[in-house]
């Protein structure tokens, strides 16, 4: 018997998908130069029956790709690559969006191409190490960003969204979430400026608010969808007393530019359920919950029970399940992921997890 809300078609105020599972945005690191690639376009497409795929996240700027081989889409020839993944999915009928990922602070000049910078909104160095193509280095320290730099980026962003439309994406998360720049605006521990980009809630909150004001105007607010981890430590971020209210008041503002959805990860355990249904109940359009409901399918159905706009993302079973849809409808196991691989170029954990299919005819 089908699993009757996760795979039943989802269509609220537009915003049409197949069945109500996304494929959650994860980072692969196989764009060799930073350009997508073929082995990209099959790893996709063999995941194309979830309702909605977020790519992994996609640096709008030089500056945004902090980490080694993930892909951009500031030029030419990036932006070309990505149209064969926009239309291999496609081809099989899904739907796709591509994530905006600026790593800001969470870099090593190492990964950066000739000409990019690190950039944060302070100079705010973030702890640990970060992986670069001759091992480990501690991260590097941000150049605090100038308004002149704050607009630049705004408009790389507004550039790349539209390159996204261009290559055939059905439309774009911005990634404010995580510890990414967007993150770092908006967290005490990241942000420490002294004019409108820093200090009360409404000042954190600017940049992702005219960020997205600027995108939406630019390819269509039903275009445009968020991402965003209320209470997550990942990267740095830290914990503050005005959390409640930062995103409470965020959420509030992004409710009023009638975006495609708000995607809420849950990233720590920090974050209580209610807190994120309350901002589910302000947002009012399409809410995607994500975090832990991978494994738990009857979790994710009863978020899906409880309203008629919500949708759930999965992340790593969709790694090592290419068939995951189909196993959620035939209440298949699943494959377990290699952690092993997540990162590394090349097929190898990218596209050789077996199908169902090829369980059966022992291949
Ligand atoms: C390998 C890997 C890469 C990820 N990369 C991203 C990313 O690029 N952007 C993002 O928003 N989240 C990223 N995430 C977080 C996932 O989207 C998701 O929130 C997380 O895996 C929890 O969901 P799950 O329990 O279903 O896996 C990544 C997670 C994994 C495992």
């Amino acid at each position: 018997m089908k699993n009757s809300r996760l795979l039943s078609p989802f269509n609220y105020k537009s915003f049409e998908v197949n069945n109500r599972v996304v494929m959650a945005p994860m980072t692969r690191s196989r764009a060799f130069g930073n350009i997508p690639n073929d082995l990209m376009a099959t790893y996709y497409a063999l995941r194309a029956d979830a309702g909605l795929i977020i790519t992994e996240g996609v640096s709008p700027s030089k500056n945004g790709l902090g980490y080694p081989n993930i892909p951009a889409i500031y030029s030419n020839e990036q932006l070309a690559a990505w149209r064969q993944i926009a239309d291999a999915v496609h081809a099989r009928e899904g739907k796709i969006f591509l994530q905006l990922m600026h790593t800001g602070r969470i870099a090593h000049e190492l990964n950066l191409p000739e000409g990019g910078e690190i950039l944060g909104p302070s100079a705010i160095g973030a702890e640990g190490e970060i992986y670069t193509n001759e091992g480990p280095r501690p991260k590097g320290i941000p150049r605090a960003m100038s308004k002149q730099d704050i607009a630049h980026t705004q408009n790389e962003y507004v550039q790349a969204a539209k390159n996204a439309i261009i290559a055939g994406f059905d439309g774009i998360e911005i990634h404010a979430a995580n510890g990414y720049l967007p993150n770092q605006f908006l967290n005490k521990g990241s942000n420490d400026r002294k004019d409108e980009y820093g200090g009360s809630v409404e000042n954190r909150c600017r940049f992702v608010l005219e960020l997205t004001q600027k995108i939406a105007a630019a390819i269509g607010s039903d275009k445009t969808g968020i991402r965003i981890s209320p209470f997550g430590q990942f990267n740095g971020m830290i914990l503050y007393e005005d959390i409640p209210q930062t995103y409470s008041y965020l959420v509030a503002q992004l409710k009023g530019l009638n975006l495609a959805y708000l995607h809420l990860a849950k990233m720590s355990d920090a974050v209580p359920d209610e807190f994120l249904d309350e901002l589910a109940a302000i947002f009012n359009g399409v809410v995607i919950f994500n975090g832990g409901y991978g494994y738990n399918l009857a979790k994710a159905e009863s978020v899906l029970l409880q309203s008629e706009r919500f949708l759930v993302s999965i992340g790593t079973p969709f790694v090592s399940n290419p068939d995951l849809i189909k196993r959620i409808e035939l209440k298949a196991e699943l494959n377990e992921v290699d952690e092993s691989t997540l990162y590394t170029l090349g097929e190898e954990g990218y596209i050789t997890y077996p199908t169902l299919e090829n369980c059966s005819s022992g291949s």
